[in-house]
């Protein structure tokens, strides 16, 4: 049974040594952890991803619609410019992390946590009901998502303080945006008693709040302060006084490239091919979307059935339609 065990526990390391040498851009913290907790490492790709993707759906109709050029990583293409973009893409990931760890806690997924142990079973005077049910252990999540994401800011820069900052306001977000779940027990319906846990909020609702955030992103700058030579903090620019940037406020230390051209000092993938709209003013319109590069036309037939009868019986009647449509790409 033992050796079986040992065998096996060994096999697991092995797989796990090679999963995380073949992962593209951990820092070496990271690979450590990787090392230590294989069982995290997948629900940690699950978490980045879900970061992505939200990140493409928020700005699927942006010239910049998420993709960069340059090394992938666990958290998908970074972007070198310090941007509004790139500080929506590190709050994103970091959210997304600590919602999939939390999540996999909850459900039993991950060894070392489970469901909320401060909450369990304790009454809440003020409210009147008590915690019961499975409370979800966020802090273990964002605890976790500090630890594993956060360690790839092993340059002591102003970049660094960018992106840590922008990490901790992701986080911030998901622990503001708990919500509370509750049932009632008593005969027929009536409450004569209530419990009550709490509950991830859908990350959609996530995706959306760091989208304000970004449109209402702070620039700022490092400030080093006087005896030591490293940045140390952040400040707001363009302000005489030394205000900081709040805790939740997304931070970028460089403007943003336009995102029109492929440049690979910038990262940026360019435009060309995008599928624009030719009547919106928005940035999907094709003037915006195209930046003045004009767009291409592409005509097609859409089929489809219609015009369905049922007939007696059992089957069902259709016509077939067709329509000339047309998508626009941009040149
Ligand atoms: C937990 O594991 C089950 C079974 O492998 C899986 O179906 C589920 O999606 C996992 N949940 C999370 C949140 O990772
Ligand atoms: C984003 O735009 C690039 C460049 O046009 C394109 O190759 C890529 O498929 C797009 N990504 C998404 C998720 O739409
Ligand atoms: C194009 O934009 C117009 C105006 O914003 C909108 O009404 C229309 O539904 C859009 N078309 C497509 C195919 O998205």
């Amino acid at each position: 049974m033992d050796t079986d065990k040992g065998a096996l526990s060994s096999v697991v390391a092995l797989g796990a040594n090679i999963i995380c040498n073949k992962i593209p851009g951990l820092a070496p913290r990271q690979r450590a952890i990787c090392q230590s907790r294989p069982d995290a490492i997948i629900v940690i790709g699950e978490g980045a991803q879900l970061g992505i993707n939200e990140c493409q759906y928020q700005f699927r109709y942006g010239r910049w619609n998420c993709s960069a050029l340059g090394e992938r990583t666990v958290f998908g293409q970074e972007l070198r410019v310090g941007s509004r973009e790139a500080a929506f893409t590190y709050a994103i990931t970091a959210a997304g992390v600590a919602h999939a760890v939390t999540a996999a806690c909850s459900q039993g997924n991950l060894s070392n946590c489970g469901c909320d142990r401060d909450k369990q079973g304790f009454y809440n005077q003020e409210a009147g009901w008590k915690w019961g049910g499975c409370s979800v252990d966020v802090k273990y999540g964002v605890e976790f998502s500090r630890r594993f994401v956060d360690a790839r800011e092993i340059k002591k820069n102003a970049r660094r303080l960018m992106n840590l900052h922008n990490n901790e306001a992701g986080r911030k977000v998901l622990e503001d945006r708990m919500k509370l779940d509750c049932k009632c027990h008593g005969v027929s319906g009536s409450c004569t008693t209530k419990t009550c846990w709490t509950t991830l909020p859908k990350f959609r609702e996530i995706g959306h709040i760091l989208k304000d955030k970004y449109k209402e992103a702070v620039h700022v700058e490092a400030v080093r302060a006087s005896r030591l030579r490293q940045p140390t903090f952040l400040k707001v620019k363009k302000t005489q006084s030394y205000r900081k940037p709040t805790d939740t406020d997304l931070v970028y230390i460089e403007r943003s490239p336009n995102y029109c051209e492929e440049d690979s000092s910038t990262g940026s993938v360019g435009t060309q091919g995008r599928l624009c709209n030719r009547t919106s003013p928005h940035t999907d319109g094709c003037d915006l979307m195209c930046c003045g590069r004009g767009h291409n036309t592409h005509q097609y037939t859409k089929v489809w059935q219609c015009n369905c009868k049922f007939q007696w019986c059992c089957f069902v009647k259709c016509n077939t339609c067709s329509e000339r449509t047309e998508v626009f790409t941009c040149k």
